[in-house]
This record gives C-alpha cells, sequence and structure tokens, in this order.
C-alpha cells in the first residue's frame, strides 16, 4: 500500500496526521482514509490552500481606509472575492482574489500608492492546516502548567492545604467575573431589542462556584416573558388596537417574523445565531448545533477571549445550577474537593469533553459524583434532595417541566453537617467509595441519597422508584433513564442519566483511574509531605500515569459487562422481577451465549479427554464443594457440551437449555452463581483475517454490513470459510476457559480467564487477543437476540 505524505508509521500501526487518528493496521488506515471525516478534511484542506494561493497581505494603508476603498483599488487586478479587515487595531487587510491570476498579477507590480501612502503587498502566509479541534485544545490550553502547579502544590504543608491551594490557583477572579458579566449584559441589551422581555440567564461553571480561568459562559435564553408580550401584541392587533407596547417597543423586528408559540427548535436556534451574527460586537465563530440532546448555539467573543453557549428556555439547567451553588454554601468542603476532583479526572482524560459531546463524563455528572458521595457518608457531609426539599419553605417550592425542583434558597435554613472529616480523608474516601461501587448494577440518587438497584430501573411497567412524590408522575413513568455502565440520576430530571453518554471503555478507565488513585492515596507519599523534596499529597496524584504502570502486575482476562440497555424487553423484565439475584440469571446466560460463541461460531470441539476430566471432575465436587476456583482449573476439566446445543440463531437461554447439564459448575450461592469452567480445542487459526474473509462474504450475501462481533450467522459462515480453506490444519490448541460473575462490590461483569493447556505451536497469545475484541461484541449480540 503507497501512503502518502499524511501518514505516518508508528509502532503500533499508522498515525493520520491531517486527523490526528492511529490505525492499528493497513485495513482500517485504508476505512480511515475513504471515511468521511477524512475526505472532508482533505476537502477543507484544499480550499483553504486555494484560499492562501488566492490572498495578498496588504498594509502600510490609513487606519481609517475602509474594505471598500481597497477592494476598489485592487480590482484592477482582477475580480476581488473578499476583503478581510483587521478589525482590532485597523493595520492590515487580507484581499482575497477571486482567481489566483489576481494575486499574481497584483505581486507583479512593484509598487502599490493609495491616498498617497506606499501600500505594502505580500505573498499571505502559508500556515499549515490544522485541525479544528487542535485549535480549541489550544484555546482551552491551562494557565498554569502542570509542573508549576506540582511546585506550588508541594510547598504547602499539608494535604488540605494543597487542596484549599486548587481553588486559589483555579477559579475564576474578579476581572474574569467581570467580563463575563460584561458579556452577559451586550447580550441581554441585543436580545430585548428583538425580543422584548426575555432574559439572558447565565448557569453552569460560570456562576455555580465551580468554575475555572476559560471555562464556558453557559446561557439560557428565557422567552416565557417575550412569548406572553407577544400574545398580547397579537391580541391587540385582533381588536384594532395599537401594536406598540407599553414601552414603546416596535413589534417591527426580527420577532414579528416568528410566533414563538408554534416556532420550531431549530427556527429559534436560527433566529438566535442571526442575533448574535448581525448584530452582537465581537461576536464571531456562531454555529448552531442540532443535534445536542439540548440544542445550542455556540459562539466566542474576540475581544473578552470568551465562548460561549446559548440554550432556549433552559429553566431546569438553571435551577440545577442553583443546587450546586447551595451545596457549595453548605459546607466549606465542598468546593476544594471538587475543584480536585475534577482537576483529576481531566488529568486522567475521564471527564470534560470537548465542546460538549464525546464518551467522557461531562463536568456537571462529575461534580453530582462529589456530591453524591459526601451525601453517602456517616454522618453525611450533605442533606439528600428529599431532605432539602423538606427543609424548604412555601415560598421556596418550584416545578420545573413537571419535576419538583424544590431546596432552600439560602444555606442558612440547612442544619451544619456533624461529619468532621478533614479533605485529605474525603479525597481518599472518594476513590474508595467508587473505585469498589459496582457502576453497572446500581443508580446513583441524589434525590434519595442512596443507591438504588438497577432492577428497579429494567421493566418498563412499574413506576419508577423516585417518582412517587413528583407531581407530573404520568410523565415520569413513561420515559426511563438511558441506563449505561454508569447511571447517575440527574436530582431533578429523573429520567435524565446524565452519564449516559459513557461508554464501556471510559467506564474502564475511570474504574482504572479510581483504583489506581485509591491505592496511591493509601500511600505515606499521599498523606505526607516529603523530607526529599520529592512530589507529595495531590500533586502527585495528578501526575500522568508512567509508561505500562496501568497494565503492571494484571492478570489477563477478558470481561463481559452488564449491560442493561441492550437485552431485550422480557430479558429486563425477569431481571427485574429475580431482584438482589439478577447476577445469577444474566450470568447463567452469558454462559450459554459462551458455549454458543465457542461451539457455534468459533467451531471449537471439546477436548477429546473430555469424558474423563468430566469424571474426575464430578468426582472432585463431590469431595470438595468449596474448591476454589484457581486451584481447580487444570483438575476440574470439564466439557463444553450442552445438553441441546443451541443454534445460532436461536441465541441464548438459560431455561430448558440450560449450559448447567455438563459444563463444570465450582462453588455457587443464592445471589452468586457457580463459577463455571471449560476445555476447547480448536485446530485452525480462525482467528487470522477475518476481516477480510467477512467483506469477502458480505459483497456476495444480503446481509447488511455489521462490526466485528455484530452478527452471529456472518461470524459462523466467515469460521467456515476458514475451515474449509485450510485443508492442512496445524497443531491443535487446548485451553481453558473459566467463568466467574463479579458484582455489588465490584461491577456487574462476566470475568474469563484463559489459560493454554497444549499449544505446540504457539498460537494462544494471537487467539487470545482476537478473544480480547470479539468476544465481548459477540456474547452482546447473542445477549441482546435472547429471550
Ligand atoms: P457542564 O458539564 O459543562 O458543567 O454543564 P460545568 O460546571 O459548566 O463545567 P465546564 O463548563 O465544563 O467547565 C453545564 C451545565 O449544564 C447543565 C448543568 O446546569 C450544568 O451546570 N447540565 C449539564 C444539565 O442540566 N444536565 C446535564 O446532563 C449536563
Amino acid at each position: 500500500m503507497e501512503f502518502g505524505p499524511d501518514i505516518q508509521k508508528v509502532p503500533k500501526g499508522f498515525l493520520c496526521k491531517l486527523c490526528d487518528v492511529k490505525t492499528p493496521n493497513e485495513p482500517s488506515l485504508d476505512a480511515h482514509l475513504k471515511g468521511k471525516k477524512h475526505q472532508h478534511l482533505c476537502r477543507l484542506r484544499a480550499k483553504r490552500e486555494a484560499q492562501q494561493e488566492s490572498t495578498v497581505y496588504v498594509s502600510g494603508f490609513q487606519p481609517d481606509t475602509s474594505a471598500g476603498a481597497l477592494e476598489e483599488y485592487f480590482q484592477q487586478f482582477g475580480p476581488v472575492a473578499e476583503v478581510i479587515m483587521d478589525k482590532e487595531r485597523g493595520l492590515y487587510a487580507l484581499v482575497e482574489f477571486a482567481e489566483t491570476a489576481g494575486t499574481k498579477a497584483t505581486l507583479a507590480q512593484l509598487q502599490h500608492c493609495l491616498n498617497g501612502l506606499k501600500l505594502r503587498v505580500k505573498p499571505r502566509e502559508r500556515k499549515n492546516f490544522k485541525l479544528a479541534s487542535k485549535e480549541r485544545q489550544n484555546q482551552t490550553k491551562p494557565h498554569i502548567s502542570l509542573e508549576k502547579l506540582s511546585f506550588n502544590l508541594c510547598l504547602a504543608s499539608s494535604v488540605n492545604e494543597q487542596m484549599q491551594k486548587m481553588v486559589e490557583i483555579f477559579q475564576l477572579n474578579e476581572n474574569e467575573s467581570k467580563a463575563r458579566q460584561l458579556l452577559l449584559d451586550v447580550l441581554q441589551e441585543v436580545f430585548i431589542e428583538f425580543l422584548p422581555d426575555c432574559q439572558i440567564v447565565p448557569f453552569g461553571s460560570s456562576v455555580n462556584t465551580f468554575g475555572v480561568h476559560s471555562c464556558d459562559l453557559d446561557l439560557v435564553l428565557d422567552l416565557e416573558n417575550t412569548k406572553a408580550f407577544q400574545n398580547h401584541n397579537r391580541k391587540c392587533e385582533q381588536q384594532g388596537g395599537d401594536t406598540q407596547s407599553e414601552g414603546g417597543r416596535s413589534e417591527d423586528s426580527i420577532l414579528s417574523d416568528i410566533d414563538l408559540t408554534t416556532a420550531s427548535q431549530d427556527e429559534l436556534l436560527e433566529l438566535v445565531a442571526t442575533i448574535l451574527r448581525k448584530c452582537t460586537p465581537g461576536v464571531f465563530k456562531v454555529h448552531a448545533v442540532n443535534s445536542a440532546r439540548l440544542p445550542v448555539v455556540k459562539f466566542s467573543h474576540r475581544q473578552l477571549n470568551l465562548q460561549g453557549d446559548i440554550t432556549i428556555n433552559n429553566r431546569l439547567a438553571v435551577r440545577n445550577t442553583r443546587f450546586l451553588q447551595l451545596c457549595s454554601g453548605l459546607d466549606s468542603r465542598v468546593r476544594p474537593l471538587v475543584y480536585s476532583v475534577r482537576f483529576w479526572a481531566k488529568q486522567k482524560q475521564i471527564a470534560g469533553n470537548l465542546s460538549g459531546g464525546g464518551p467522557l463524563l461531562n463536568n456537571y455528572a462529575l461534580t453530582l459524583l462529589v456530591l453524591f458521595y459526601l451525601q453517602s457518608l456517616s454522618p453525611p457531609v450533605l442533606p439528600s434532595v428529599e431532605q432539602l426539599k423538606e427543609m424548604a419553605c412555601e415560598e421556596e417550592q418550584c416545578v420545573i417541566d413537571g419535576w419538583d425542583c424544590t431546596f432552600p434558597s439560602q444555606p442558612f435554613r440547612v442544619p451544619p453537617s456533624k461529619n468532621t472529616d478533614d479533605l485529605c480523608t474525603l479525597l481518599f474516601g472518594f476513590f474508595t467509595y467508587y473505585s469498589t461501587l459496582d457502576f453497572p448494577g446500581s443508580v446513583i440518587s441524589l434525590r434519595a441519597g442512596r443507591v438504588l438497584p438497577i432492577t428497579d430501573f429494567l421493566s418498563r411497567e412499574e413506576e419508577m422508584p423516585d417518582a412517587a412524590e413528583s407531581s407530573d408522575a404520568t410523565r415520569q413513568k413513561t420515559i426511563r433513564p438511558k441506563l449505561g455502565p454508569v447511571n447517575i440520576l440527574d436530582p431533578f430530571e429523573l429520567n435524565h442519566n446524565v452519564a449516559g453518554n459513557l461508554t464501556e471503555r471510559t467506564h474502564r478507565n475511570l474504574r482504572r483511574e479510581l483504583c489506581e488513585a485509591e491505592k496511591y492515596c493509601r500511600s505515606s507519599r499521599y498523606q505526607r509531605k516529603s523530607s526529599k523534596g520529592k512530589s507529595w499529597g495531590i500533586a502527585k496524584l495528578f501526575a500522568p500515569l508512567l509508561e505500562g504502570q496501568d497494565s503492571a502486575g494484571k492478570v489477563p482476562e477478558i470481561s463481559i459487562a452488564f449491560r442493561a440497555d441492550t437485552l431485550t424487553d422480557s430479558f429486563r423484565a425477569e431481571l427485574s422481577s429475580a431482584g438482589e439475584t439478577f447476577r445469577v440469571l444474566w450470568f447463567k446466560k452469558v454462559c450459554s451465549a459462551l458455549e454458543v460463541v465457542f461451539k457455534e461460531i468459533l467451531k471449537c470441539t471439546p477436548s477429546d479427554q473430555v469424558e474423563i476430566l468430566q469424571d474426575q471432575a464430578r468426582e472432585e465436587e463431590v469431595n470438595n464443594n468449596n474448591e476454589s476456583l484457581d486451584s481447580s482449573s487444570d483438575q476440574l476439566a470439564g466439557p463444553s457440551g450442552i445438553k441441546r446445543p443451541l443454534s445460532v440463531e436461536e441465541g441464548p437461554s438459560c431455561s430448558s437449555s440450560s449450559p448447567q447439564g455438563k459444563r463444570m459448575k465450582l462453588e455457587g450461592s443464592a445471589d452468586r452463581p457457580e463459577a463455571s469452567h471449560w476445555i476447547w480445542t480448536q485446530r485452525h487459526l480462525v482467528w487470522a483475517g477475518r476481516r477480510k474473509i467477512r467483506r469477502i462474504l458480505l459483497k456476495t450475501s444480503d446481509e447488511t454490513s455489521k462490526p466485528e462481533g455484530g452478527c452471529s450467522s456472518i461470524e459462523s459462515r466467515v469460521t467456515q470459510y476458514i475451515i474449509e480453506n485450510d485443508p492442512d490444519p496445524k497443531e491443535e490448541l487446548k485451553f481453558s476457559m473459566d467463568a466467574v460473575v463479579a458484582g455489588s462490590d465490584d461491577c456487574t461483569k462476566a470475568v474469563l480467564k484463559f489459560k493454554a493447556t497444549s499449544d505446540p505451536a504457539g498460537h494462544f497469545q494471537d487467539f487470545y487477543h482476537f478473544l480480547d475484541c470479539f468476544l465481548p461484541k459477540m456474547v452482546e449480540t447473542l445477549l441482546a437476540k435472547s429471550e
């Protein structure tokens, strides 16, 4: 394969420098190069390059020279497409010609004069094409380097002091708050011209007391009063009265074209974007994002160097911001803890999605995790939202979009916490608490102040547990939160999982980092200042992972995660009625699915020693019911067979076709199913070249393209193809597989451990790597159709 200048060979594959994307091999590189993103960036780069070619840089004119005057002068060299003035200082301009011939003719002339002044005309500077996201990353560069921060923190005398310093270093200063207020005032003035009585209200980090330098300015455009104003005007009009409001506002505005009661979200966003683009000084880079959960218009402000977002009528966000403010005011430990956790999460790349989208935790979700932890302590640092509601007075009652958002407006209504833990202990406790929480099997509820079992959310028919008190129970009954590997219920919008965007991968990273942090906090390096000047306390906690640190000492194993969102409704209902023992039921299905994968899809066969081993194992089981899984793996080998092998199409089931018939069962209890053990044999390299064969088979079939492991019938055919085209089978590979289920104090998942029992040709590593990617997806596909 020929690689262009954009592609660089790197140790583990290829790097596309244009898109900053790494691919592990040539087929995936090929797919990337044909993909939308790469093609789009190629076109964009070509366009920019063409623009650079046809643009000249002009300076030396009088500061009050207009774009029109420059256009008029340069027209003599060719048609001018655009003149961009340096608005801030009026010192230079970029003149873009419609064709490159214009540039050439301009540069060919040695001298240029305008209004008696000699102009300096140069070719436009060639800039390397950069990804927009890179530019954004640069804009959000921290105000302080990690080295400097670390140095500063290490000067402190205790972890408590270090955490206090985090607030001092990162919080918005007075000037930054003033700049935000200034922009807010300008926007309010401009918008009210077009949308009488509208209100622009800030929310999010600029005002929730957790803001950091350069954080976005999140704004809500509240149009409720404008709607009332418009309705009033319409009525007057119908009655033939004066359409001028009492304030003398004219109806002759952008507003007159749009009926706010019936306008679509897209129309409103377009209106906001137009006002920002055309009428707000200093605002640039305006664009609407209609696809977001809450559609938004994004913009930047040049002079204030700020980025902002405007959403429409998003009153819940304004209210939950008040809630964060309240929590911050209730206890002085909240802010240092939130600042420290936020910074840690950003360093470890588990929170802080760029430009709002992505699979990481958003800062709001992360803050809720900290607040929930403070609610869960004994005695608690913060009360639950239900308790706060009880402390509110009548005037503080608040219902938004049917959700009860009542809580006291002032901290003094809430009795102070009896908890006396210091910051150092609380941060350690945060990592301990979440590193052992079963995220996929739990739903975090700040409303209740406790973890709710996932089974309460699996059945669609039953009411949601938190909805009882709400004033709009019908609505809440019908829409359920989107369950995922991490479930954090919004404290008010009870059907919104604020971590619903997390993927399996980000959840795994989150857990890994929590465990690493917890481990570190147990060391004396965390608790005590180093006398030798070494990094200590939270400074060391923020340090990037050392090469290989994350994989050191880990037993290779494959996990099948519990993913409620991919299961069928009927299976979810079954799990829901199983209550505490839902893991047993789920694990049985996983075991059935595993047997389908190995037996029918990968065409593995039971070991030829199966019967002997089975007898041995039975004997062993009778002799020692409590045999541990680790010590038994070699002796307790059992067959892979199942009583009635499932067909690939049927998917796994845990009732009549229970796999336990011949598969070994090891240790079990009511809420923890027995571990299982299999021995398989494979004589063909069924893992080699699968992607290519899949592509070939898909071309000649009616099946639509599915990712690896996304369709059982295709995967079976791929294996069959490999076997049929491998007349000379290699030396057989025998391997054992042990499966156990984790949960309650660990993530709900099935953990599979593999061991080569006979591997003369040394294929096991390759096979294992293939299984690592393939198996979780394949089992998930089978579970998704299992009834
Ligand atoms: P962010 O996650 O951006 O938090 O949500 P932030 O505190 O402003 O942090 P930065 O901007 O990343 O520094 C902004 C606000 O959006 C609302 C909340 O009001 C939050 O404070 N929000 C966010 C929700 O209401 N629901 C969500 O799921 C996410």
